[in-house]
Protein backbone atom coordinates (compact mmCIF):
# COMPACT_ATOMS: atom_id res chain seq x y z
CA UNK A 1 0.00 0.00 0.00
CA UNK A 2 1.01 3.21 -0.91
CA UNK A 3 2.45 6.06 1.64
CA UNK A 4 3.81 9.36 1.95
CA UNK A 5 6.62 10.55 3.77
CA UNK A 6 6.96 14.13 4.38
CA UNK A 7 9.66 16.15 5.54
CA UNK A 8 8.09 19.26 7.83
CA UNK A 9 9.24 23.14 8.30
CA UNK A 10 8.93 23.85 4.36
CA UNK A 11 6.99 27.40 3.12
CA UNK A 12 5.01 26.42 0.57
CA UNK A 13 5.92 29.20 -2.79
CA UNK A 14 4.88 29.36 -5.70
CA UNK A 15 1.72 28.27 -8.45
CA UNK A 16 -0.25 25.78 -8.17
CA UNK A 17 -3.28 24.59 -10.91
CA UNK A 18 -6.71 22.81 -9.63
CA UNK A 19 -8.13 20.07 -10.96
CA UNK A 20 -12.33 19.73 -12.00
CA UNK A 21 -14.47 19.02 -8.90
CA UNK A 22 -14.74 15.01 -8.24
CA UNK A 23 -18.39 15.80 -6.76
CA UNK A 24 -19.29 17.26 -9.69
CA UNK A 25 -18.07 14.88 -12.15
CA UNK A 26 -18.96 11.71 -10.93
CA UNK A 27 -22.86 12.72 -10.80
CA UNK A 28 -21.94 14.06 -14.17
CA UNK A 29 -20.58 11.11 -15.24
CA UNK A 30 -23.75 9.06 -13.53
CA UNK A 31 -26.27 11.82 -15.61
CA UNK A 32 -24.87 10.13 -19.10
CA UNK A 33 -27.22 6.78 -18.04
CA UNK A 34 -30.18 8.92 -19.38
CA UNK A 35 -29.67 8.96 -22.82
CA UNK A 36 -28.06 7.07 -26.26
CA UNK A 37 -26.31 9.66 -27.16
CA UNK A 38 -22.76 10.54 -26.28
CA UNK A 39 -22.09 12.88 -23.71
CA UNK A 40 -18.41 14.77 -23.55
CA UNK A 41 -16.75 15.86 -20.56
CA UNK A 42 -13.96 17.77 -19.81
CA UNK A 43 -11.95 18.79 -17.10
CA UNK A 44 -12.53 15.63 -15.62
CA UNK A 45 -10.12 15.01 -12.40
CA UNK A 46 -7.68 12.19 -12.43
CA UNK A 47 -8.27 10.44 -9.41
CA UNK A 48 -9.76 7.37 -8.15
CA UNK A 49 -13.28 7.38 -7.89
CA UNK A 50 -13.49 8.80 -11.42
CA UNK A 51 -11.51 5.47 -12.66
CA UNK A 52 -14.38 4.03 -10.42
CA UNK A 53 -17.30 5.55 -11.99
CA UNK A 54 -15.84 4.33 -15.06
CA UNK A 55 -15.66 1.18 -14.59
CA UNK A 56 -18.72 0.76 -13.31
CA UNK A 57 -20.60 2.81 -16.38
CA UNK A 58 -18.82 0.30 -18.31
CA UNK A 59 -19.86 -2.90 -16.69
CA UNK A 60 -23.33 -1.46 -17.26
CA UNK A 61 -22.93 -2.04 -20.97
CA UNK A 62 -21.35 1.93 -21.40
CA UNK A 63 -18.80 3.08 -24.08
CA UNK A 64 -16.62 4.99 -22.30
CA UNK A 65 -13.53 6.64 -24.54
CA UNK A 66 -10.94 8.69 -23.50
CA UNK A 67 -9.79 11.10 -26.50
CA UNK A 68 -7.45 13.03 -24.01
CA UNK A 69 -6.66 13.19 -20.45
CA UNK A 70 -9.33 14.31 -18.46
CA UNK A 71 -11.81 14.25 -21.13
CA UNK A 72 -14.39 11.21 -21.68
CA UNK A 73 -16.83 10.62 -24.28
CA UNK A 74 -19.50 8.19 -22.79
CA UNK A 75 -22.45 6.53 -24.59
CA UNK A 76 -24.94 4.65 -22.82
CA UNK A 77 -26.72 3.37 -26.24
CA UNK A 78 -25.74 -0.10 -24.96
CA UNK A 79 -26.70 -0.22 -21.51
CA UNK A 80 -28.41 -3.27 -20.98
CA UNK A 81 -27.73 -4.27 -17.70
CA UNK A 82 -29.19 -1.81 -14.53
CA UNK A 83 -27.43 -2.97 -11.60
CA UNK A 84 -24.16 -1.51 -9.45
CA UNK A 85 -22.86 -4.70 -8.02
CA UNK A 86 -21.53 -4.45 -4.31
CA UNK A 87 -17.43 -4.55 -5.04
CA UNK A 88 -18.25 -1.72 -6.60
CA UNK A 89 -20.22 -0.03 -4.23
CA UNK A 90 -18.45 -0.68 -0.91
CA UNK A 91 -15.32 1.21 -2.59
CA UNK A 92 -17.61 4.05 -3.73
CA UNK A 93 -20.64 5.20 -2.22
CA UNK A 94 -21.21 7.70 -4.97
CA UNK A 95 -22.35 4.29 -6.99
CA UNK A 96 -25.89 5.69 -5.79
CA UNK A 97 -25.71 8.07 -8.01
CA UNK A 98 -27.13 5.23 -10.88
CA UNK A 99 -30.34 4.91 -8.93
CA UNK A 100 -31.98 7.41 -10.89
CA UNK A 101 -30.74 7.37 -14.26
CA UNK A 102 -31.19 3.74 -14.80
CA UNK A 103 -34.80 4.01 -12.92
CA UNK A 104 -35.90 6.94 -15.22
CA UNK A 105 -34.75 5.53 -18.99
CA UNK A 106 -34.83 1.78 -18.11
CA UNK A 107 -37.54 1.70 -15.32
CA UNK A 108 -35.27 -0.38 -13.17
CA UNK A 109 -32.48 -0.21 -11.13
CA UNK A 110 -30.34 -2.20 -8.26
CA UNK A 111 -27.39 -0.97 -6.80
CA UNK A 112 -25.98 -2.59 -3.44
CA UNK A 113 -27.38 -0.92 -0.60
CA UNK A 114 -24.31 1.47 0.31
CA UNK A 115 -22.61 0.50 4.21
CA UNK A 116 -21.32 3.20 6.31
CA UNK A 117 -18.31 4.17 5.98
CA UNK A 118 -15.27 6.26 8.23
CA UNK A 119 -17.75 9.50 8.49
CA UNK A 120 -20.72 8.20 9.81
CA UNK A 121 -23.73 5.89 8.81
CA UNK A 122 -24.71 7.14 5.74
CA UNK A 123 -28.15 6.15 5.01
CA UNK A 124 -29.71 7.15 1.64
CA UNK A 125 -33.55 6.67 2.98
CA UNK A 126 -34.06 10.61 1.24
CA UNK A 127 -33.16 9.04 -1.90
CA UNK A 128 -35.34 6.18 -1.77
CA UNK A 129 -38.83 8.26 -0.34
CA UNK A 130 -37.71 10.48 -3.19
CA UNK A 131 -37.82 7.59 -6.31
CA UNK A 132 -41.11 5.97 -3.84
CA UNK A 133 -42.74 9.84 -4.37
CA UNK A 134 -42.08 9.66 -8.00
CA UNK A 135 -44.07 5.91 -7.97
CA UNK A 136 -41.25 3.48 -8.00
CA UNK A 137 -41.89 0.45 -6.12
CA UNK A 138 -38.36 0.15 -4.11
CA UNK A 139 -37.74 -3.02 -2.08
CA UNK A 140 -34.44 -4.30 -0.63
CA UNK A 141 -33.61 -7.49 -1.89
CA UNK A 142 -30.27 -9.58 -0.43
CA UNK A 143 -28.48 -6.19 0.73
CA UNK A 144 -29.10 -4.63 -2.80
CA UNK A 145 -32.11 -1.48 -3.27
CA UNK A 146 -34.31 -2.86 -5.99
CA UNK A 147 -36.48 -0.02 -7.62
CA UNK A 148 -39.08 -0.35 -10.26
CA UNK A 149 -41.33 2.16 -12.52
CA UNK A 150 -43.06 2.19 -15.29
CA UNK A 151 -42.81 5.82 -15.69
CA UNK A 152 -42.01 8.21 -13.43
CA UNK A 153 -44.64 10.82 -12.18
CA UNK A 154 -43.99 14.46 -11.54
CA UNK A 155 -44.43 15.13 -7.58
CA UNK A 156 -43.50 17.79 -4.87
CA UNK A 157 -40.16 16.05 -2.89
CA UNK A 158 -39.89 17.88 0.48
CA UNK A 159 -36.32 16.74 1.64
CA UNK A 160 -36.22 16.42 5.44
CA UNK A 161 -32.44 17.18 5.34
CA UNK A 162 -30.29 18.89 2.99
CA UNK A 163 -28.65 16.01 1.15
CA UNK A 164 -26.59 16.52 -2.30
CA UNK A 165 -26.35 13.10 -3.65
CA UNK A 166 -30.27 12.70 -3.27
CA UNK A 167 -31.22 16.34 -4.66
CA UNK A 168 -28.75 15.36 -7.53
CA UNK A 169 -30.18 11.81 -7.82
CA UNK A 170 -34.20 13.21 -8.18
CA UNK A 171 -33.09 15.71 -10.26
CA UNK A 172 -31.60 13.25 -12.93
CA UNK A 173 -34.60 10.88 -12.30
CA UNK A 174 -36.99 13.58 -12.12
CA UNK A 175 -35.70 14.72 -15.79
CA UNK A 176 -37.55 12.12 -17.27
CA UNK A 177 -40.71 12.00 -15.38
CA UNK A 178 -44.02 12.78 -16.83
CA UNK A 179 -44.89 16.52 -15.65
CA UNK A 180 -43.08 18.58 -13.13
CA UNK A 181 -41.52 18.22 -9.99
CA UNK A 182 -40.55 20.10 -7.55
CA UNK A 183 -37.36 19.72 -4.63
CA UNK A 184 -38.15 21.61 -1.86
CA UNK A 185 -35.18 22.14 0.42
CA UNK A 186 -32.84 21.04 -2.02
CA UNK A 187 -29.12 20.91 -1.83
CA UNK A 188 -27.28 24.25 -3.27
CA UNK A 189 -23.71 23.31 -3.67
CA UNK A 190 -21.99 24.52 -7.00
CA UNK A 191 -22.08 20.81 -7.84
CA UNK A 192 -26.11 20.81 -7.85
CA UNK A 193 -25.92 23.56 -10.44
CA UNK A 194 -23.16 21.91 -12.36
CA UNK A 195 -25.63 18.65 -13.13
CA UNK A 196 -28.59 21.01 -13.83
CA UNK A 197 -26.28 22.52 -16.81
CA UNK A 198 -25.34 19.22 -18.05
CA UNK A 199 -28.86 18.28 -17.99
CA UNK A 200 -30.66 21.49 -19.62
CA UNK A 201 -27.62 20.54 -22.01
CA UNK A 202 -29.07 17.37 -22.60
CA UNK A 203 -32.76 18.50 -23.39
CA UNK A 204 -33.46 18.35 -19.13
CA UNK A 205 -35.73 21.74 -18.20
CA UNK A 206 -34.57 22.25 -15.06
CA UNK A 207 -34.75 25.86 -13.22
CA UNK A 208 -33.83 26.84 -9.80
CA UNK A 209 -30.63 24.91 -9.37
CA UNK A 210 -28.56 26.36 -6.91
CA UNK A 211 -31.40 27.69 -4.76
CA UNK A 212 -33.47 25.71 -2.15
CA UNK A 213 -36.05 24.73 -4.33
CA UNK A 214 -35.58 23.49 -7.73
CA UNK A 215 -38.28 22.27 -10.06
CA UNK A 216 -37.96 20.19 -13.32
CA UNK A 217 -40.71 19.92 -15.76
CA UNK A 218 -39.84 15.97 -17.09
CA UNK A 219 -39.35 15.16 -20.79
CA UNK A 220 -39.63 12.18 -22.70
CA UNK A 221 -36.05 11.67 -23.71
CA UNK A 222 -32.49 13.69 -23.55
CA UNK A 223 -29.50 13.40 -25.94
CA UNK A 224 -25.98 14.03 -26.41
CA UNK A 225 -24.15 17.11 -24.80
CA UNK A 226 -20.49 18.69 -23.78
CA UNK A 227 -19.81 20.06 -20.78
CA UNK A 228 -16.28 21.42 -18.81
CA UNK A 229 -16.58 20.07 -15.05
CA UNK A 230 -16.06 22.99 -12.37
CA UNK A 231 -12.85 23.90 -10.78
CA UNK A 232 -12.89 21.30 -7.08
CA UNK A 233 -13.51 23.96 -4.59
CA UNK A 234 -12.36 21.36 -1.62
CA UNK A 235 -8.60 21.15 -3.16
CA UNK A 236 -8.85 24.66 -3.80
CA UNK A 237 -9.68 25.15 0.38
CA UNK A 238 -7.03 22.47 1.14
CA UNK A 239 -4.38 24.16 -0.93
CA UNK A 240 -5.15 27.81 0.58
CA UNK A 241 -4.46 25.69 3.94
CA UNK A 242 -1.71 24.55 2.81
CA UNK A 243 -0.41 28.18 2.36
CA UNK A 244 -1.83 29.35 5.75
CA UNK A 245 0.10 26.36 7.95
CA UNK A 246 3.28 26.58 6.44
CA UNK A 247 3.53 30.03 6.52
CA UNK A 248 3.29 30.14 2.46
CA UNK A 249 2.76 32.04 -0.37
CA UNK A 250 0.48 30.18 -3.12
CA UNK A 251 -1.11 31.49 -6.35
CA UNK A 252 -3.97 29.28 -6.51
CA UNK A 253 -5.08 29.03 -10.50
CA UNK A 254 -8.01 27.00 -12.89
CA UNK A 255 -9.96 27.59 -9.39
CA UNK A 256 -13.51 29.57 -8.81
CA UNK A 257 -12.87 31.78 -5.81
CA UNK A 258 -16.89 32.31 -5.49
CA UNK A 259 -17.50 28.78 -4.62
CA UNK A 260 -15.65 29.00 -0.94
CA UNK A 261 -16.28 32.04 -0.01
CA UNK A 262 -17.08 31.00 3.44
CA UNK A 263 -13.94 29.29 3.36
CA UNK A 264 -12.10 32.32 2.11
CA UNK A 265 -13.95 34.43 4.78
CA UNK A 266 -12.88 32.10 7.71
CA UNK A 267 -9.28 32.01 6.70
CA UNK A 268 -9.04 35.72 6.48
CA UNK A 269 -10.42 36.18 9.88
CA UNK A 270 -7.62 33.61 11.14
CA UNK A 271 -5.15 36.78 9.44
CA UNK A 272 -4.55 34.87 6.23
CA UNK A 273 -4.13 37.47 3.64
CA UNK A 274 -6.58 36.36 0.60
CA UNK A 275 -6.83 38.31 -2.62
CA UNK A 276 -8.32 37.53 -5.53
CA UNK A 277 -6.36 39.15 -8.94
CA UNK A 278 -9.37 37.61 -11.15
CA UNK A 279 -12.34 35.45 -11.33
CA UNK A 280 -9.87 32.05 -11.57
CA UNK A 281 -7.66 32.81 -8.88
CA UNK A 282 -6.14 33.24 -5.52
CA UNK A 283 -3.34 34.45 -4.14
CA UNK A 284 -2.55 33.37 -0.41
CA UNK A 285 -0.04 34.46 1.76
CA UNK A 286 0.47 33.50 5.56
CA UNK A 287 1.58 37.10 7.07
CA UNK A 288 1.45 37.44 11.05
CA UNK A 289 0.89 34.37 13.25
CA UNK A 290 -2.35 32.20 12.95
CA UNK A 291 -5.20 33.75 15.24
CA UNK A 292 -8.24 31.41 16.44
CA UNK A 293 -11.46 31.43 15.11
CA UNK A 294 -14.66 29.23 15.95
CA UNK A 295 -16.35 27.29 13.08
CA UNK A 296 -19.26 25.42 12.17
CA UNK A 297 -20.00 23.54 9.05
CA UNK A 298 -22.91 23.70 7.41
CA UNK A 299 -24.29 22.99 4.10
CA UNK A 300 -23.38 25.30 0.98
CA UNK A 301 -22.75 27.64 1.11
CA UNK A 302 -21.95 27.59 5.02
CA UNK A 303 -18.46 26.03 5.50
CA UNK A 304 -18.43 23.35 3.93
CA UNK A 305 -17.63 19.75 5.91
CA UNK A 306 -15.54 18.97 3.97
CA UNK A 307 -12.82 21.48 4.89
CA UNK A 308 -13.52 20.75 8.43
CA UNK A 309 -10.44 18.30 8.59
CA UNK A 310 -8.08 20.40 7.14
CA UNK A 311 -9.36 23.92 8.86
CA UNK A 312 -8.22 21.89 12.35
CA UNK A 313 -5.03 20.96 11.49
CA UNK A 314 -4.05 24.42 10.44
CA UNK A 315 -6.26 25.34 14.15
CA UNK A 316 -3.36 23.50 16.21
CA UNK A 317 -1.22 26.36 15.12
CA UNK A 318 -3.20 29.36 16.21
CA UNK A 319 -2.26 31.43 19.07
CA UNK A 320 -5.43 30.36 21.05
CA UNK A 321 -8.48 27.82 21.14
CA UNK A 322 -10.89 27.08 18.90
CA UNK A 323 -14.00 25.31 18.33
CA UNK A 324 -15.19 23.08 15.45
CA UNK A 325 -18.21 21.71 15.37
CA UNK A 326 -19.49 19.12 12.59
CA UNK A 327 -23.11 19.72 11.98
CA UNK A 328 -23.14 17.05 9.07
CA UNK A 329 -21.87 13.99 9.75
CA UNK A 330 -21.84 11.98 12.78
CA UNK A 331 -18.16 10.64 13.25
CA UNK A 332 -15.82 13.11 11.25
CA UNK A 333 -13.45 14.02 13.74
CA UNK A 334 -11.48 10.62 12.88
CA UNK A 335 -8.42 12.83 11.97
CA UNK A 336 -8.01 14.70 15.94
CA UNK A 337 -6.80 11.24 17.04
CA UNK A 338 -3.93 11.24 14.63
CA UNK A 339 -3.35 14.79 15.47
CA UNK A 340 -3.03 14.04 18.81
CA UNK A 341 -0.36 11.50 18.22
CA UNK A 342 1.56 14.61 16.32
CA UNK A 343 1.30 16.65 19.91
CA UNK A 344 -1.80 18.75 19.07
CA UNK A 345 -3.87 18.94 21.82
CA UNK A 346 -7.98 18.61 20.94
CA UNK A 347 -11.09 17.72 23.07
CA UNK A 348 -13.57 16.55 21.35
CA UNK A 349 -17.47 15.72 23.28
CA UNK A 350 -20.20 14.70 20.29
CA UNK A 351 -19.94 17.01 17.52
CA UNK A 352 -17.70 19.63 18.84
CA UNK A 353 -14.09 19.44 19.14
CA UNK A 354 -11.90 22.45 21.49
CA UNK A 355 -8.77 22.72 19.46
CA UNK A 356 -5.92 24.39 21.85
CA UNK A 357 -3.85 26.45 19.80
CA UNK A 358 0.01 27.35 20.31
CA UNK A 359 1.38 23.76 19.82
CA UNK A 360 4.78 23.01 18.12
CA UNK A 361 3.64 19.23 15.62
CA UNK A 362 6.24 16.87 15.48
CA UNK A 363 6.33 14.64 13.01
CA UNK A 364 4.70 10.60 13.52
CA UNK A 365 3.78 7.70 12.07
CA UNK A 366 0.10 7.67 10.91
CA UNK A 367 -2.96 6.16 9.28
CA UNK A 368 -5.95 8.21 7.08
CA UNK A 369 -9.12 6.98 7.64
CA UNK A 370 -10.88 8.87 4.62
CA UNK A 371 -10.19 11.31 2.19
CA UNK A 372 -10.45 14.55 4.23
CA UNK A 373 -8.89 13.20 7.00
CA UNK A 374 -5.68 11.69 5.21
CA UNK A 375 -5.70 15.90 3.45
CA UNK A 376 -5.53 17.04 7.16
CA UNK A 377 -2.60 14.65 7.82
CA UNK A 378 -0.61 15.93 5.11
CA UNK A 379 -1.03 19.09 6.07
CA UNK A 380 -0.11 18.53 9.99
CA UNK A 381 3.25 16.84 8.56
CA UNK A 382 3.98 19.53 5.83
CA UNK A 383 4.07 22.06 9.14
CA UNK A 384 5.50 19.42 11.86
CA UNK A 385 9.07 19.36 12.80
CA UNK A 386 10.52 16.30 11.57
CA UNK A 387 9.34 13.37 9.32
CA UNK A 388 5.87 12.31 9.27
CA UNK A 389 4.83 9.02 7.13
CA UNK A 390 0.97 8.61 6.36
CA UNK A 391 0.02 4.97 5.60
CA UNK A 392 -3.25 4.26 3.62
CA UNK A 393 -2.93 6.88 1.13
CA UNK A 394 -5.24 5.22 -1.47
CA UNK A 395 -7.50 7.39 1.02
CA UNK A 396 -6.60 10.71 -0.31
CA UNK A 397 -6.05 9.51 -4.11
CA UNK A 398 -9.70 9.15 -4.55
CA UNK A 399 -10.07 13.03 -4.40
CA UNK A 400 -6.83 14.69 -4.77
CA UNK A 401 -4.69 14.01 -8.21
CA UNK A 402 -1.74 13.60 -7.79
CA UNK A 403 -1.25 15.81 -4.45
CA UNK A 404 2.01 14.97 -3.56
CA UNK A 405 3.36 16.54 -7.25
CA UNK A 406 1.22 19.49 -6.98
CA UNK A 407 3.12 20.03 -3.26
CA UNK A 408 6.56 19.23 -4.38
CA UNK A 409 6.27 21.65 -7.65
CA UNK A 410 5.88 24.62 -4.67
CA UNK A 411 8.67 23.52 -2.33
CA UNK A 412 7.35 20.75 -0.41
CA UNK A 413 9.63 17.74 1.02
CA UNK A 414 6.94 14.96 0.43
CA UNK A 415 7.23 11.36 -1.37
CA UNK A 416 5.32 8.59 -2.18
CA UNK A 417 6.57 5.11 -1.26
CA UNK A 418 5.72 1.63 -1.14
CA UNK A 419 6.79 -1.28 1.34
C1 LIG B 1 -21.83 14.60 -0.60
O1 LIG B 1 -22.06 13.38 0.07
C2 LIG B 1 -20.35 14.61 -0.94
N1 LIG B 1 -20.05 13.49 -1.83
C3 LIG B 1 -19.53 14.52 0.35
O2 LIG B 1 -18.16 14.63 0.00
C4 LIG B 1 -19.90 15.69 1.24
O3 LIG B 1 -19.21 15.58 2.47
C5 LIG B 1 -21.42 15.69 1.51
O4 LIG B 1 -22.13 15.71 0.26
C6 LIG B 1 -21.87 16.89 2.33
O5 LIG B 1 -21.50 18.07 1.67
C7 LIG B 1 -20.37 13.59 -3.15
O6 LIG B 1 -20.92 14.57 -3.60
C8 LIG B 1 -20.02 12.42 -4.01
P1 LIG B 1 -25.38 14.19 2.00
P2 LIG B 1 -23.58 12.89 0.32
O7 LIG B 1 -26.39 13.28 1.40
O8 LIG B 1 -24.45 13.37 -0.75
C9 LIG B 1 -27.67 12.56 5.81
C10 LIG B 1 -15.92 14.06 -0.02
O9 LIG B 1 -15.10 14.16 0.89
N2 LIG B 1 -28.52 11.83 4.85
O10 LIG B 1 -25.42 15.64 1.65
O11 LIG B 1 -23.51 11.42 0.60
C11 LIG B 1 -26.22 12.08 5.81
O12 LIG B 1 -26.07 10.96 6.68
C12 LIG B 1 -17.30 13.53 0.28
O13 LIG B 1 -15.74 14.42 -1.21
C13 LIG B 1 -29.59 11.08 5.31
O14 LIG B 1 -29.85 11.02 6.51
O15 LIG B 1 -23.94 13.65 1.67
C14 LIG B 1 -25.47 13.29 6.31
O16 LIG B 1 -25.57 13.33 7.72
C15 LIG B 1 -17.40 13.02 1.71
N3 LIG B 1 -30.36 10.41 4.41
C16 LIG B 1 -26.28 14.47 5.73
O17 LIG B 1 -27.57 13.94 5.41
C17 LIG B 1 -30.12 10.45 3.07
O18 LIG B 1 -30.87 9.83 2.29
C18 LIG B 1 -25.68 15.07 4.46
O19 LIG B 1 -25.41 14.00 3.57
C19 LIG B 1 -29.02 11.22 2.61
C20 LIG B 1 -28.24 11.90 3.51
Amino acid sequence: MDKFRIKGGRRLEGRVQISGAKNSALPCMAATLLTPETVTLHNLPYVRDIITMRRLLEDLGSTVLMPELRTLKISAAKVEFFEAPYDLVKTMRASVLALGPLLARFGEARVSMPGGCAIGQRPIDLHLSGFEKLGAEVTLEGGDVVARARRLQGREIYFDKVTVTGTENLMMAASLAEGRTSLINAACEPEVIDLAELLNKMGARIEGAGRSTITIEGVKELGGAEHTIIPDRIETGTFVAAAAITGGALDIVNCCPQHITAVIDKLRETGIEIEQPNAFSLSVRAKDKIRPSNVTTLPYPGFPTDMQAQYMALMTLAGGTSTINETIFENRFMHASELLRMGARIRISGHQAVVEGNTRLTGARLLASDLRASASLVLAGLAAEGETVIDRVYHIDRGYEKIEEKLRSVGAEIERFRN
